[in-house]
């Protein structure tokens, strides 16, 4: 029998949930029971988010509402913008984002209420301002003045908007919302987990949004969106994608983009987000970021199929939000701002029926010493 030690939880069970149910081995992704497919097909962000919050699609009237809240929430406090002008411009976007959502903590008068109804509130208004946020740390980092939000409008449009200075087009618009669905939640992914152990601990909804916005930023987790899109713009070149892959299997590294913890078959998000990157492409006349990535594929994916290693949602995501002319480094702060909505969903499930988090470790320190004084070291 094999002595090594289980690490990093896999299969462990740490909770109950109704939202989000993944098969690895068949490559299923379902949210409260709708296949991912389904809904990134026919749903709006905005509807997914209210299916999500509350466990069932919305009736028209819950949509309106659903979106008049979320534009009555496309502000900013004046201390927010403040403190952003102050920021080093250079500074990476998503801590600009866990910084953002402190100050939003500090500046809420209800940050501290753990109720239902104010927990319900502070994620509409969340899900409202991270795209806010994240546009204008662009706009600002690059002298560019700040655009109001159009109210009549959705996320998607508003983000594609307020990020270029420009009205979107409808295809860009549609792919985008479907981006934000696709991302939206993932069962016990490493920065829904942190959201939920922030708030067993009786924290507050901004804290855990906070704890989860930092563990998404790991080029392991959220961070590889990014990654990719280095990796292609190191690469250059379709012709140069055999030569590049060969030193990368030379020097036996890994391929962000690829792998995942629960899947054993391609990601369902990624077949989307391919068919996507292609259509994009051609649509923009620059199809040579989509066709690097799958040469990359092609060739890298027979020499990791054994172990069950197949492209994730980021390894498709990096071109497609490349030709909509969104700058790489803002790649993570998106899936944040999708997966906000999966936190608070989870957040909400976590306060309904909590427990402390406090897993326990086997020492394999040392025992029995003895202190002596700093010169006898
Ligand atoms: N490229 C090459 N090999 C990979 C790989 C990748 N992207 N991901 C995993 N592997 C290999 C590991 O080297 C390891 O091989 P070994 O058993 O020969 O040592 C094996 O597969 C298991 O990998 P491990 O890192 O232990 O699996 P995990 O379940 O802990 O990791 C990820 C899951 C996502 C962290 C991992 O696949 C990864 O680092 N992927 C790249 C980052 C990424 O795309 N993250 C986004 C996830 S949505």
């Amino acid at each position: 029998m094999s002595d090594k030690k289980p690490s990093g939880l896999e299969d462990v069970v740490v909770a109950q949930s109704s939202i989000c149910f993944i098969d690895g081995k068949r490559g299923q992704l379902v949210y409260r029971g709708y296949d991912i497919d389904d809904l990134a097909r026919n749903a709006s962000f905005e509807e997914v988010a209210f299916l999500l919050w509350n466990g069932d699609l919305p009736n028209e009237s819950q949509l309106n509402s659903l979106q008049h809240d979320l534009s009555a929430a496309m502000h900013f406090p004046r201390h927010l913008l403040e403190l952003l002008r102050e920021l080093p411009f250079d500074a990476n976007p998503m801590r600009v984002l866990a910084t953002s959502v402190a100050a939003l903590g500090i500046l809420d008068p209800d940050a501290d209420s753990l109720a239902p109804e104010s927990n319900h509130l502070k994620a509409i208004r969340l899900t409202a301002q991270l795209p806010l946020i994240t546009t204008a740390w662009h706009r600002i980092r690059n002298g560019y003045e700040l655009l109001e939000p159009n109210p009549q409008k959705s996320l998607a449009w508003n983000f594609l908007y307020l990020l270029n200075g420009s009205e979107p087009d409808e295809y860009a618009v549609e792919t985008f919302d479907a981006a934000l669905i696709l991302h939206a939640d993932h069962e016990l992914n490493a920065s829904t987990f942190s959201a939920r152990v922030t708030a067993a601990t009786l924290s507050d909804l901004h804290s855990a949004v906070c704890s989860a916005i930092n563990t998404l930023k790991g080029p392991l987790h959220g961070g590889a969106n990014e990654a990719v899109m280095k990796m292609l713009q190191d690469i250059g070149s379709l012709e140069n994608v055999d030569h590049y892959m060969e030193g990368l299997r030379a020097g036996k590294q890994k391929v962000m983009g690829f792998g995942h913890r629960v899947y054993k078959a391609k990601d369902p998000r990624a077949v989307i987000l391919e068919g996507m990157s292609e259509e994009l492409g051609k649509r923009a006349n620059d199809t040579k970021w989509f066709e690097m990535t799958r040469r990359v594929e092609e060739l890298f994916q027979p020499t990791v199929a054994d172990k069950g290693i197949y492209p994730n949602v980021d390894f498709y995501s990096a071109s497609a939000y490349h030709v909509m002319g969104i700058p790489g480094d803002l790649f993570t702060a998106i899936f944040a701002c999708s997966r906000v909505v999966g936190w608070t969903a989870h957040l909400f499930e976590q306060y309904a029926n909590n427990r402390l988090f406090r897993p326990s470790s086997e020492y394999v320190g040392e025992t029995g010493r003895k202190w002596k004084p700093v010169g006898q070291r």
